[in-house]
């Protein structure tokens, strides 16, 4: 009952790429249709060697095409790619994925890609040295980062006789990632979320500053996955070349620890919560030198003065139905420093990463984290793209939501 609702009417775009694995493809068609999915396919050349888009097209109920254009039409990639509520591309080939990768547009499916502004899922299908290949790591990265949404492959014999990891996903188990991509979209609906995110600069003269390694990954990927869920996000970006692409988040760049802090508690009480990784700068230059600061002598001091605690204000200021998430960077005395901030901040879970961990922190893409909870609750999380770190924090605070909302007797979104 759960399962027909979440797919059912939901536009669904089929690319299906040259593998082995387009087999597959044809049961998954099966299955979204059986849930009331509407289904449209398009196909590689490649692909139409290993399935015949008859088969596609009399399951999923119309045409199926591989070229931009036949001798009688021109199939526009633009229709399809506008009409899809999500695009699919199971089974995908190392080759259609780096031709993604580079914005190459030479078949439908490729063009199609360029044109569609849905969510994008991806099910890999290849032999597992193809599948460890640098340039194969590389290209998923970059697709990653798009906000692609990447189905796990799975292990076992592959088309060579190899085994390994590889494999296209189960249809079963696609139909269910696109089925919880559906039942998450309506979550935060109608929520409101501040987060901030990046470095600031603290401008010491004309050419200078204070500032950290932050790229703002980390921020801009919560942003994403709430909006990703229907909630309105402002987001604060200190200096950072990233930049966001989804409708409902309002994006600001700021400098300054002092404008991120003006900016957060300004509309802080219209918000249901606000998430914190910005990494701020503690101190600032007490003075702006009018001109560049000139070499001298040997040592140089400058006086530096406390900047606003953003967290802290915000803690302050938190009414029973807002939820407060902070960060906690360390270096040393991990938990202890973060339950610290947790309490002193007022912060309703702190998530917690370290520089020590390889991998984690500053400007990778991925990152390992631990979300403190009040009471000594702890939820340990391996080493992730930022993006899966983002829903993973994401999960719990529609979870911190629920509790709260019972709480205060108000209805729940499931
Ligand atoms: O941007 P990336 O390259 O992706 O890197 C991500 C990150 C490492 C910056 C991010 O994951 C992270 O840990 N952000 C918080 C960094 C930090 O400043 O931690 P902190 O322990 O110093 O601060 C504790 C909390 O108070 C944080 O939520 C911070 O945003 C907040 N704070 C700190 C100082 C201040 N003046 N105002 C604040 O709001």
């Amino acid at each position: 009952m759960e399962k027909a609702a979440t797919l059912k009417g939901k536009r669904i775009l089929l690319g299906v790429t040259g593998s082995i694995a387009a087999y597959k493809a044809v049961q998954l068609v099966r299955l979204l249709i059986k849930q009331g999915a509407e289904v449209r396919v398009v196909m590689t050349p490649a692909a139409a060697e290993f399935v015949t888009p008859l088969t596609f097209a009399t399951l999923s109920r119309h045409e199926v095409h591989s070229d931009i254009a036949s001798e009688s039409a021109w199939h526009s990639h633009v229709e399809l790619g506008l009409w899809a509520d999500l695009f699919l591309i199971a089974p995908l080939t190392a080759n259609t994925m780096a031709k993604m990768a580079a914005g190459l547009c030479d078949n439908l499916l490729t063009a199609t890609y360029l044109s569609a502004r849905c969510p994008v899922f991806l099910a890999p299908a290849m032999d597992l040295d193809m599948w460890k290949h640098p340039a194969t790591r590389k290209n998923l990265q970059v697709l990653q980062e798009r906000g692609h949404h990447l189905l796990p492959v799975g292990y076992g014999e592959l088309a060579s006789g190899l085994v390994g990891e590889g494999r296209m996903a189960e249809p079963e188990e696609i139909l269910a990632y696109l089925e919880e991509h559906f039942r998450r979209q309506w979550q935060l609906v109608g929520k409101r979320f501040l987060v901030t995110a990046g470095p600031t600069y603290e401008p010491l003269d004309p050419v200078r500053f204070i500032g950290n390694y932050s790229s703002g990954k980390m921020g801009v990927a919560i942003a994403e996955s709430l909006a990703a869920r229907g909630a309105h996000v402002r987001l604060l970006l200190g200096p950072s070349d990233l930049s966001v692409s989804n409708p409902l988040i309002e994006l600001q760049r700021v400098q300054t620890a002092e404008e991120m802090h003006h900016l957060a508690l300004e509309r802080f009480d219209e918000m249901d919560g606000a998430v914190l990784a910005a990494a701020v700068a503690d101190y600032r230059p007490k003075t702006i030198a009018p001109e560049k600061i000139k070499k001298s002598g040997e040592h140089l001091v400058l006086e530096l003065e406390k900047n606003p605690d953003i967290a802290a204000s915000l803690g302050q200021r938190k009414q029973p139905h807002q939820i407060l998430v902070g960060f906690a960077l360390e270096t040393e005395n991990e938990r202890a420093n973060a339950l610290e901030k947790l309490k002193k901040k007022n912060f309703d879970f702190i998530v917690l990463n370290s520089l020590r961990q390889p991998g984690a922190g500053f400007h990778h893409d991925t990152n390992q984290v631990t979300l403190l909870f009040p009471g000594n609750k702890a939820l340990d999380f391996e080493l992730k793209s930022k993006a899966q770190v983002a829903e993973d924090i994401v999960h719990a605070i529609v979870e911190v939501m629920k509790r709260k909302e019972e709480k205060l007797g108000r209805k729940v979104k499931s």
